[in-house]
């Protein structure tokens, strides 16, 4: 097996891949509508569900496409004609509530802060005081566009109690951070192939509660290709999906997951906390601020503010780490100046030791003041 150049993805997903999921999808050509295939979705599907909940009572779903399209589908099929509550305290809350907007979703928005944790007694009161009834409640589990960590249990509580069926946006905290559908009373769970799995972009999965699912038969149709109930009942009698899959994605997807099983869940997640930690002691070192409190953090995703430094440009500094085979990426806010570093992926905290030490050669290079506050 060639070496694949390896580059090193700081950006949130995709992410760095080992060369053997690179190299899984060099298969014989094969039609998906053959039953060979089948196995492969059938046995991706009931892996994806095994990692988050017992496949007795919950299925997952799968989509060709990217990440937005899990999300898309759940909220499009599933909401009828009570009111969605979305938790906006970031760039992919936000997107929640745009979505429901596109399909003018009776929505209510809940905006919290981006850099803190969510006020669960105003949660609670918003829902108490409601003049629409709330049948559904949708947050993101890890807000990438910070890496601020949404504490799924405390919500879930709350929907237990209201008896509001919660949707979960888990794209970027699916496959590291740990996520118990049943205990933290999760309805419905988006997440794709790209970013903690390890694998390529272009599947896009919802994991659901069968019960809940078998709900939303009836519910009058939205669209077409995003259609919930329809894929999973066509994917039931069939074992295929409904329109083309991308086939060689689903078969580097099927080594991801191999491997993931191979490392586990928690261990891949104490992998990127290892990261996480050695990125935070570099940001310290180099007198780097990031804005999510270590408490809320996911320590998956961080934002950092910018060097405070007239030498600096985020694109030559981007570039300048590019060249050299590191990927970052730009804030999300257009009203805080932050870059983001994301520590997921085929990589471990050497990659990050590599990294910040290029970092440093960079701010050097600009006149960095390091020594300000020690001087
Ligand atoms: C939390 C979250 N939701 C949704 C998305 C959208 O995924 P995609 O860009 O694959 O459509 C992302 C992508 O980074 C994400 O992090």
């Amino acid at each position: 097996m060639q070496i694949v150049k390896r580059n090193i993805l700081l950006n949130p997903g995709p992410a760095t891949t080992t060369d053997s999921v690179k190299y899984a999808q060099v298969v014989p050509d094969i039609c998906p509508r053959e039953t060979e295939f089948g196995d492969l979705l059938e046995y991706v599907s009931t892996e994806l569900t095994q990692l988050v909940a017992d496949t007795k009572d919950y299925t997952t779903v799968l989509f060709g496409g990217s990440g937005t399209a899990a999300v898309e589908a759940i909220i499009s099929s599933v909401v009828r004609d009570d009111t969605v509550l979305v938790i906006n305290n970031g760039a992919y809350g936000k997107r929640i509530c745009e979505i429901a907007k596109a399909y003018n979703l009776p929505l209510l928005e809940f905006t919290s802060p981006h850099d803190d944790g969510i006020d669960l007694v105003a949660l609670e009161n918003t829902i108490k005081k409601s003049c629409q009834k709330i049948s559904h409640l949708a947050v993101v589990h890890n807000e990438t566009s910070t890496g601020l960590l949404n504490n799924l249990e405390a919500i879930g509580a709350i929907c237990e109690k209201y008896h509001i069926d919660m949707i979960v946006d888990a794209m970027s905290s699916y496959a590291a951070v740990p996520i118990q559908m049943d205990k933290m009373n999760i309805s419905f769970l988006a997440a794709s192939s790209n970013k903690n799995l390890q694998g390529f972009a272009g599947v896009a999965f919802v994991v659901a509660n069968r019960k809940k699912l078998e709900r939303i038969r009836d519910n009058k149709p939205k669209n077409y290709y995003l259609h919930l109930y329809e894929q999973y009942q066509f994917f039931c009698e069939s074992r295929q999906m409904r329109f083309t899959p991308p086939v060689q994605t689903f078969y580097a997807l099927k080594q991801a997951i191999d491997e993931l099983k191979e490392e586990g869940v928690e261990r891949r997640y104490q992998r990127y906390v290892k990261s996480w930690e050695t990125l935070i002691k570099g940001m310290d070192r180099l007198h780097l601020n990031y804005i999510i409190p270590k408490e809320h953090h996911s320590k998956i995703i961080t934002s950092i503010v910018e060097p405070d430094c007239s030498g600096y440009n985020f694109n030559e500094m981007h570039d300048y780490l590019y060249d050299q085979g590191f990927t970052i990426y730009p804030g999300k806010f257009a009203d805080s100046k932050t870059f983001r570093v994301a520590n997921i992926g085929d990589i471990t905290y050497k990659d990050i030791e590599d990294f910040l030490s290029i970092l440093e050669s960079y701010l050097q290079a600009i006149g960095y003041p390091f020594a300000k506050e020690d001087a």
